[in-house]
């Protein structure tokens, strides 16, 4: 039987790091004097963090020079690094683990897609870059989600064809990513926000070991 990929975003999908990313952005709007609310927050999610910054910059309609976003980049990169510094285990997400296991029991392809250039030390922090066959990550691409570079990538590191790929994804821009891919999109979170996803789920809790295996056969 033909391997699968399962392609893993990283922050807001193994783990609980969307709310560093948030609390990081968040400081520098303040500093602007830009209103930044959470749902302003979801569409910075799986976006990079030059393209991030962009969109803060338009929300308070903000013309800044390419000297002024390189500090503020530097600035939020280096907030948000301190807020990861101690980060461990217990970080990892509900059920994520289990996925994971299980996955690797099934002797299925674990990949991951994420546009964060800090992926590999947070998935050493958190103690799981083992179980990972591939890795795509910020550093890798030129085009963010939802253009769907990253998990062609992915898929191409582990020989799998687009059609044999599942995506986990907490993002919008994500979803559709893996859409326009032509892969297997599962939302993890608000249905009605990832709306587009094909699958759901609150989290990796919800997710039965029976929705992974039906996805193998
Ligand atoms: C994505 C996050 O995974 O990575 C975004 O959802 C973040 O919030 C992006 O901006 C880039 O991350 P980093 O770590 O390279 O700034
Ligand atoms: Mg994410």
């Amino acid at each position: 039987m033909t391997k699968k990929a399962f392609i893993f975003d990283l922050d807001g999908v193994i783990v609980d790091t969307a709310k560093y990313h948030f609390l990081a952005w968040q400081k520098i709007a303040a500093e602007l004097g830009i209103e930044f609310t959470p749902e302003h927050n979801e569409e910075l999610k799986g976006v990079s963090r030059v393209r991030s910054l962009d969109i803060i910059l338009a929300l308070g309609n903000i013309k800044a020079t390419p000297e002024d976003k390189e500090k503020w980049l530097t600035q939020k990169n280096a907030d948000y690094l301190s807020y990861i510094e101690n980060m461990d285990e217990s970080e990892i997400l509900p059920g994520v683990i289990n996925v994971l296991q299980f996955i690797k029991e099934k002797q299925q392809f674990i990949a991951l897609g994420s546009a964060s250039k800090n992926a590999r030390p947070i998935l050493e922090k958190v103690k799981i870059l083992h179980l990972f066959d591939a890795i795509v990550d910020g550093n890798d691409v030129t085009n963010a989600k939802p253009d769907p570079e990253v998990f062609l990538r992915a898929a191409q590191l582990v020989n799998a064809k687009n059609e044999d790929a599942i995506v986990f994804e907490d993002s919008v821009a994500g979803i559709q990513a893996a859409n326009i891919a032509n892969m297997i999109s599962v939302g993890i979170g608000d249905d009605k926000i990832l709306h587009e996803a094909k699958y759901n789920f609150k989290d990796f809790t919800f997710m039965d070991t029976s929705f992974i295996e039906a996805l193998i056969n």
